[in-house]
């Protein structure tokens, strides 16, 4: 049987895992091994996956419980028969769409951190990818955050930012949300910007997304400059990695010390991929 490898994918994050199949049972050495990869390395790649639904909900519990998705724009799970599987697709059956995220940008974000408890890592499965396009980058938030020049470090140390619920990063308003016209009243949790990872103990930025962001207890022009100068900084090759998705990729990242984004593609090619995610905790500030 093909032993468990480990290759680094890029400097800043990201590793291959091969020689497992992620469709049988997991051995408890092999799990160990993947745990220890996945927090060094914060984002790893298994190749050549072809799973069904059921075996990526198996595969992902051995991370923990499920966290189901957050509504999306359409008020309903994609997957009546698997409510805990999100759909990013920019595919339509009639004019229904079977998944969300379409084939625009998705800006640079954590999942779902509107919430007290944010997933701690998500799954990222690929059914069908575009023949180019639509690459998906991921951003370490450790490396980010000791980067940061010393006096923006003195600026967040303490704060808290409020982390938007309506929009989702492809600019989509979720179903039920109003239009927010002043980000001071923005609904979502209020999470630290410096966390600490609660495995590592090490401290990482932790900004969710953009859009509506707002810094607690600040005037709100300095709160915006103080977010662009941020949003700016983590925006640097030297903290990503980015994924060409081949067929059956799979994909599972940190959700709580990494930012993704997903380049733009051909909306006349077909995109599908089927999402999990795992429960986190209360996100700590790291003082
Ligand atoms: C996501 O933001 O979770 C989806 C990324 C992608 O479509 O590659």
């Amino acid at each position: 049987m093909a032993k468990l490898k480990i290759q680094k994918l890029a400097n800043a994050l990201g590793a291959e895992v091969s020689g497992v199949d992620m469709s049988k049972p997991i051995s408890q050495e092999d799990l160990q091994q993947i745990l220890a990869a996945w927090k060094e390395h914060l984002v790893l790649r298994f190749r050549g996956q072809e799973l069904t639904d059921p075996q990526l909900l198996e595969i992902s519990r051995n991370f923990g419980e499920i966290d189901p998705p957050g509504p999306n724009s359409y008020g309903k799970p994609f997957l009546a028969d698997f409510p805990d599987i999100n759909v990013i697709s920019n595919i339509k059956v009639g004019d229904q769409p079977v998944g969300g995220l379409g084939d625009g940008e998705a800006v640079w974000h954590a999942d779902m951190t509107y919430i007290e408890m944010p997933p701690k890592a998500s799954f990222l499965h690929a059914l069908e990818i575009p023949a180019t396009g639509g690459n998906t980058e991921w951003g370490n938030m450790y490396l980010a955050y000791e980067a940061l020049p010393t006096h923006l470090k003195q600026a967040i140390k303490g704060r808290k930012a409020i982390h938007d619920a309506t929009y989702n990063s492809a600019g989509m308003i979720r179903k039920g949300m109003k239009d927010v016209t002043d980000p001071r009243e923005a609904p979502g949790a209020h999470h630290p910007l410096v966390a600490k990872h609660p495995e590592s103990g090490l401290p990482c930025l932790f900004l969710g997304r953009r859009r509506n962001s707002y810094i607690l207890g600040m005037d709100l022009d300095a709160s915006n400059q103080l977010l662009d100068e941020l949003w700016a900084h983590i925006d640097n090759p030297e903290f990503t990695f980015t994924q060409v998705w081949q067929l059956h990729d799979l994909i599972l990242w940190d959700n709580r010390c990494t930012l993704h984004r997903r380049d733009s593609f051909d909306p006349q090619s077909r995109r599908l991929m089927h999402r999990t995610q795992i429960k986190g905790s209360s996100v700590t500030p790291f003082e």
